[in-house]
């Protein structure tokens, strides 16, 4: 290429000039443009909302209709306790107790998650950030790279132990269920696998209660802190799982491939 624009110079400088004149005023601005768009089109979705919102059950959902990965840190920590990692064991203490486990192990648990290849395109976060602090940190990695929508699902605090108290999991592919609301078609069996339904151990009314109270003095800042950066979009989350579902998925298209189907909802 340099070659070519040696030659140009030395059969016709005034035409390199203007040759040269033209790359740097059109070209140059549009290969950072270009660069630029290619940068900013990661996308990072924030589920926000109270223990028992729904988001894992929207984010199972969804996940299978999405481009973004999934990625719950509630569900990286009980795997790290299923395991028996040394940060299952820390972690654990702080769960069991509905207190939120410390920031240095959450985010060298999540950062690692996101720099998995299938994070490439953007992931969906369930669970994070939950602290003013932990969305700064986000926002300090993304460096402006990426796009971000924060969907804040709302619900009142008194639906919310009924919901907790009475769900089950499960332990192989986390989708929750309820026993009122939405069964598994087989009792203690995971309609997606062969997972076994369990009850998680901070599931009871007194460590709901304190999950809540946490939630309300240090996650529910978070609505206002992505209100304000014009990144919030609201949910009405009281509503039966189908019509939560689908007001998520028209605030997430195009990130969302396909209709959600009904009859998918736990
Ligand atoms: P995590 O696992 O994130 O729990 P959570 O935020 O408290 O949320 P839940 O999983 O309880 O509820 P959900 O909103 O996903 O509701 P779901 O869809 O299951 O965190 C657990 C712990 O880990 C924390 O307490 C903390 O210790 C630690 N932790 C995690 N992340 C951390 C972080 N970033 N920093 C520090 N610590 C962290 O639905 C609930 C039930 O309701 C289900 O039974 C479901 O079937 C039912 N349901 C769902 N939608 C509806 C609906 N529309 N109508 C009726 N029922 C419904």
């Amino acid at each position: 290429m340099g070659e070519y624009f040696q030659t140009i110079r030395l059969i016709s400088p005034p035409f390199y000039g203007r040759l040269r004149g033209v790359m740097i005023k059109i070209l140059l601005p549009l290969i950072l443009f270009m660069a630029n768009l290619q940068a900013t089109q990661t996308q990072v979705v924030i589920l926000l909302g109270p223990p028992g919102a729904g988001k894992g059950s929207a984010a199972t959902l969804l996940k299978d209709k999405m481009e973004l990965a999934h990625i719950s840190t509630g569900d990286l920590l009980r795997q790290n306790i299923k395991n028996g990692t040394q940060l299952g064991e820390k972690a654990k203490s702080y769960m069991d107790a509905g207190d939120l486990v410390p920031d240095e192990l959450i985010f060298s648990m999540l950062f690692e998650r996101v720099d998995a290849p299938d994070c490439e395109k953007g992931y969906l976060l369930d669970g994070f950030p939950r602290t003013i602090e932990q969305a700064e940190t986000l926002q300090k990695r993304l460096a402006g790279r990426a796009q971000v929508k924060a969907v804040s699902l709302e619900v009142p605090d008194s639906a919310l132990v009924e919901r907790i108290t009475k769900r089950q999991v499960c332990r192989d592919c986390q989708t929750p269920y309820h026993l009122t609301f939405s069964p598994p078609k087989t009792k203690g069996k995971c309609d997606r696998c062969p997972g076994e339904l369990y009850q998680r151990s901070d599931d009871t009314e007194t460590v709901v209660k304190s999950r809540l109270k946490i939630y309300h003095e240090k996650t529910a800042p978070l609505i206002d802190y992505y209100r304000e950066q014009k990144a919030l979009q609201t949910v009405d989350a009281s509503l039966p799982p189908n019509e939560v579902l689908s007001q998520i998925t028209a605030l997430l298209t195009p990130v969302v491939k396909d209709k959600v189907g009904a009859g998918d909802v736990h």
